[in-house]
């Protein structure tokens, strides 16, 4: 794409500071740009998606980050939570995701166990995102602990975005989807968490359920953008769920879900009016068949006769 781009528009090498085909009203969403809305206190928006279909919708809204999240294990499979999820069920969704997404940066999240067997297996995982799937940043959980491996995946060029805070991945450790960061050490240690993701470099840092204060503290501390969920409005930009924000969990919403519209609603009146519509021989109408041309149904009325006429 990039090397399309420099040779549509024909100019030097060095005069070439974008991507983004010359005349296109809306920018790649890039690494670089998210750390210039940061300075420019411009807020950054992410949604998750996770077929062709929800990417397209939310990428044409103008959402700065398409995140293929795990929580695809549970809007999307069914799972109870994230940890079964696999690295090839996560690239199936991605690689759709891809085809739909034109101008946000794509980030797809690393699931439960490819990256914590070792380096060299979570490397070989990475790097299937990127050239399987087309990712152009990945997401790994977890804070200090993780450092040096964020900067080794970062030395294979890959980019590589933090999470911190409540992590699901960590569900069982945690003992629950419970907000962090309540107490003095669980702060100290969230800081120690931030700042070494942002001394590693990633693109961007996922604040996930904590209090509206320490999601404050860290913001301010780092060069990192921070994208919160359940963080408050402090953070440099805010992610949700698709699913969250249109009514399709199945369950009540966590107190930071905000509700934009109600597609079970949309889909379950569809549905019965369809299978009413069906029952009742409203549907198809006349208008919604094909017809045969008027010479093909003279022709085949004649050739009915014939077989007619010899029958008796
Ligand atoms: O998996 C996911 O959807 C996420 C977001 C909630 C940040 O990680």
């Amino acid at each position: 794409m990039g090397t399309g781009s420099i040779r549509r528009g024909g100019g030097a090498l060095e005069d070439i500071v974008s991507i983004a085909p010359v005349g296109e009203p809306r920018q790649k969403i890039t690494v670089a740009s998210l750390r210039e809305k940061k300075l420019q206190h411009q807020p950054i928006t992410c949604l998750t998606a996770y077929d062709y279909a929800s990417a397209r919708l939310v990428d044409e809204a103008s959402i700065d980050i398409v995140l293929v999240g795990d929580s695809l294990a549970m809007t999307m499979l069914g799972y109870p939570d994230t940890l079964s999820v696999t690295v090839d069920e996560m690239l199936h969704h991605t690689k759709a995701v891809r085809r739909g997404v034109k101008h946000a940066m794509l980030v797809a999240d690393m699931p439960y166990g490819s990256y914590h067997v070792g380096a060299d297996d979570a490397l070989r995982n990475a790097a299937r995102f990127v050239k399987e799937a087309g990712t152009e940043v990945v997401k790994i959980e977890g804070g200090e602990k993780r450092a040096d491996l964020i900067r080794r995946v970062l030395d294979a060029e890959i980019p590589v975005a933090g999470h911190i805070g409540l992590t699901p991945q960590s569900v069982n450790v945690m003992g629950g989807y419970k907000v962090q960061g309540k107490s003095l050490a669980e702060i100290e240690q969230l800081m120690r968490d931030a700042v070494a993701l942002d001394r590693a470099g990633v693109a961007f840092l996922v604040l996930e359920g904590i209090p509206r204060e320490v999601a404050s503290m860290i913001t301010a501390e780092v060069a990192t953008p921070t994208i919160g969920i359940g963080a408050g409005p402090d953070c440099d930009g805010q992610v949700l769920v698709f699913h969250d924000i249109l009514n399709l969990t199945f369950t009540p919403p966590a107190k930071f879900v905000r509700r934009y519209g109600d597609a079970a609603a949309l889909i379950t009146d569809a549905a019965h009016a369809f299978r009413e519509d069906v029952i009742a021989h409203q549907y198809p109408a006349d208008r919604e068949s094909y017809h045969l041309s008027k010479e093909t149904q003279q022709a085949l009325e004649t050739v009915l006769e014939r077989k007619r006429g010899m029958r008796r």
